[in-house]
Formats: C-alpha cells, structure tokens, sequence
C-alpha cells in the first residue's frame, strides 16, 4: 500500500515531494542537458509517492528552468547548471549568407545616453521641431475619424494634396506638375526607398548611387537583391559623362541620388549638372529616385525639386517629413507618374496595407497651420546659426582644409582629416569620452577614398560644440 497518497497528511505528503525533488536535482547536476529524468512512474514506485505528488516535484522544477517536460515523452534535464545555452546552430544552415548583417545599419541610428554629446544623430533636437503644432494636432487628431478608421491605401486625400502642391507652387512654370492622384504616403523615407527598390528593379539588377550617399539608401538596396554601382562625387553632382558609363556598362535602370544638401558630403546640384543628368537619365530611359530628405532644411537657399518639372515620369520622387515635422509622425510621400506609381503602391500595400490614419490627420493639421511657414522661418535661422558655429570649430580646430564645402542647407557637415587616421577607431575613442559621431566609412558603397566623418550639427546643443571638436582635435592630431 501506498505511504503517502493525496489523502494523507501535508507531512507526509511533503517530505515524500522533498525527497523526490532532491533525488531530481541531484541528477540533474550530474546528467547533460537533454537526458530523459526516471518518469513519473518510476518515481511513484521508488519513493512510495503519489502521481500527484511527483507531478508537484517536477513541476517546481520546470518553474526553475531545470526540467523540460514533452507530452508523451517524458521530462528531460533543461539546464544542468542554471545557464542555459541555446542551440541555434541549426540557424546558419537554415539562413545562410545575410543580405545585409547588422553592421549595414549606420552609427547615425546608436542611441546616445546621458551627458554624451550627439554629433551622429540625424535627428533634430526638440527646440527645432514645430512641438505645440504637433502636440496640438495629436490632440485634435484624437477627436476626429482618424483615431479610428482605416486610411485609404494611398493615404489621405488632403496630405496627398499638399504633398503635391508643394511641388508646384503657384507661379512655377513646370510643364506638367504633379497631382494628388501621383501621390503615395509612406510611413518615413526609408519604408520609400525599400518600396521603390524592390518594385522598380528585381533581385541581381544593379543600382547606381553616388558616393559617399546615405547608408540607408544601401542597404535598402541590398536587401532588396541589388547591386550597387557606386560613382564619385566631389562637392557636387557626379560627371554626367560617369553616369553615362556606368548605367551603360551595369544596365542599371535606377539612381539614387541626392540632388540637395547631400546627406553626408552636403552637395546640391547647379542647375547646369541637374540639366546635363536629366539629359542622361532621358536618353537612357532610366529613372531617377531623388530623395529630398532636406528640403525643409535649406539655410541659404530653397530647393528646387527635379520632380516639379518631368512630363515624362522619369523622377520617383521622395519626400519625408519624419525630420522637419516630428520623428514621431511618420509620414513620408512617394510622387512618381505611369506604371511606376502603380508598382510602388502595390509593394506599399502588401507590406503595411496603409498608414496609420491618425498620424496622417495630426501631419495635415500641422502642415495647414499658419504656423508651419512660421515655424520654418524660425528653423532657417537657428539652422545657420548652428551650422556656421559648427564650420568655425572645425575649421579653427582641425585646420581649414578638414572642410572642402559649407552646405547651403542641410543638417551635417562632412570632414575630412589626414590620410591613413583609422576614422572607426577614432569614433570608438570620441565615444569613450563622451562625444559621438558617424565614421566615413558607414556612408561609401565600396572603399571609403580618405578619412572622412560626418557632424551633425541639428541635435547637440551649440554651446557643446566646440568642447566635442576640442576633443576630436585632441584625438586625431
Ligand atoms: C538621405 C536620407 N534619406 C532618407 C532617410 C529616411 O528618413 P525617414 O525614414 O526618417 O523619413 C534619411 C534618414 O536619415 C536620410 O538621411
């Protein structure tokens, strides 16, 4: 007969549950991971216990991460010494080689702790952001239809709308502007760039891009399958004759480009090179993908889209307001015309159906307040005033020639130092004493071709500029 059934004492109940619990972790301290433990069964047997009372024992067990039960199998040893090590070798077989590994995405992105100053972000500081616009707009956004409906899969009729009108102002002569019907809202420019990529060219077809260009832009482009054609660009536009060359020889049918305030080197385009590359892109029959991440941020000029004026659809235009209104209201558009439109939006659609309607309401609301023109007349001036500290500390700091170009607009200036400084190496020392900031080689498809590094100059405060170049100074010099 059985000592300890349910219906005997705690005691007895408890010491037989103790004693089969101590019988278990001793052989789980000396069996391998994996091993099957005696079964239930057994353990009735050997300690005169009740089925329940091995259950409580083992389940304890299980609660602790010590034993692993299988319906139907039995209970195994889960981790011998309280650390538990994973087996996911099984995944590299599975996976194989990454498109893009985790080093594809830029030092730009790294959060910054307290008290480390920020010379890497993209993103702008608070106080250059319209914030009473937007937190007032989240607010009336709440109250409306947004909060709870489904958007249309292009977006709102009336940011489609703005996003259009902005390029073709009143007064401009373009021969044939974009509609609102050309439009499509994306949640930010990158979820654009993917979507263009992967609906305008397949996996193994090749892309020219400038370089240096924004990392993001690669690695959308890589993830999508594609191959990177790189061409130089100095402080402007790459030679018309060089793109020429390399669509001709890699049969690319895209480029990416930048055509204002480069993000990192700073470039905008004359109108002579604008000119001489349409002329290519037309001959060729190629698109170009103009990406106008800035064109809120033009200090001393404004920009002048490509897109405004191209009857034929070769601009896929894109434009984001993720910087300039609030990273928090991701909302970006796409302008392209023809067939490409209708690919793009059908990649937009089987990835994220639609964007949020809410975010949509809350950007229109800012964008057709008077205080939005306001706002980016208070934000000009504040950008200058950043941007030419910025250029003095460099300049006075690291030597005059560590800057071949003060942008027009734009966020980040680009430096260059002596050949042959290990620019990696010397971010990871800035970073040691508190100042970050993104090392050249994040933004070159191939090589970088000297030791360069981008400053922001949007998100620190400007009084901590010249301490974080003294250190950089200290640094490299
Ligand atoms: C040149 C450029 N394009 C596109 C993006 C993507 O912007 P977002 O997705 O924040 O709209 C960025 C962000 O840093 C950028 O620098």
């Amino acid at each position: 007969m059985q000592q300890d059934s349910t219906q005997a004492g705690p005691s007895g109940n408890d010491s037989a549950h103790l004693a089969i619990e101590r019988r278990l972790r001793g052989l789980i301290d000396r069996l391998p991971a994996g091993d099957r433990l005696p079964s239930t069964r057994t353990l009735v047997l050997e300690h005169a216990a009740s089925p329940l009372t091995v259950q409580r024992a083992l389940q304890r067990l299980v609660l602790e991460g010590l034993v692993e039960t299988r319906p139907g199998a039995g209970s195994f040893v889960a981790r011998p010494h309280g650390v538990h090590r994973a087996d996911f070798g099984w995944q590299t077989t599975a996976l194989g080689a990454a498109r893009t590994d985790a080093d594809a995405i830029g030092t730009a992105m790294a959060s910054a702790g307290p008290g480390v100053i920020p010379l890497h972000s993209g993103y702008p500081a608070e106080d250059l952001l319209p914030t009473r616009l937007v937190r007032t707009a989240l607010v009336r956004a709440a109250r409306t239809g947004a909060a709870v409906d489904r958007a249309p899969l292009s977006g709102l009729p009336e940011l489609r709308s703005w996003f259009a009108a902005e390029l073709a102002p009143a007064g401009a002569a373009a021969a044939a502007p974009p509609a609102a019907d050309d439009v499509v809202i994306t949640p930010g420019g990158q979820s654009a760039l993917s979507s263009i990529f992967r609906a305008l060219a397949a996996p193994g077809d090749a892309i020219v891009m400038e370089s240096p260009t924004y990392w993001g832009a690669m690695a959308a482009a890589r993830q999508a399958g594609l191959r990177i054609v790189p061409i130089a660009r100095g402080t402007g536009a790459p030679a018309a004759a060089d793109l020429d060359d390399a669509l001709g020889a890699s049969g690319a049918r895209l480029f990416y480009a930048q055509p204002h305030f480069a993000n990192p080197t700073g470039a905008l385009w004359t109108s002579a090179e604008r000119s001489d590359i349409t002329a290519v892109l037309r001959a060729r029959g190629v698109y170009l993908v103009e990406d106008d991440w800035a064109h809120d941020f033009g200090i001393d000029t404004d920009v002048a889209t490509l897109a405004a004026d191209d009857p034929d659809g070769h601009i896929v235009y894109v434009r984001s307001l993720t910087k300039s209104l609030s990273p928090a209201i991701r909302v970006a558009a796409v302008v392209a015309r023809g067939p490409a439109l209708a690919r793009i939006q059908v990649d937009r659609t089987v990835d994220d159906l639609y964007v949020s309607g809410f975010l949509q309401q809350a950007a229109v609301d800012v964008l057709t307040d008077p205080g939005w023109r306001s706002h980016l007349t208070r934000l000009r001036g504040a950008l200058r005033g950043r941007r030419d500290e910025m250029a003095r500390q460099v300049r006075g700091q690291l030597g005059a020639e560590s800057l071949e170009l003060v942008p027009r607009g734009g966020l980040n200036l680009w430096v260059r130092t002596a050949d042959g400084v290990d620019v990696t190496d010397l971010a990871r020392r800035a970073a040691a004493e508190g100042v970050l900031f993104s090392p050249g080689g994040d933004w070159f498809p191939a090589e970088p071709t000297g030791s360069f590094f981008r400053l922001n100059y949007s998100r620190a405060r400007p009084e901590l500029f010249e301490p974080a170049v003294a250190t950089l100074a200290r640094l490299v010099l």
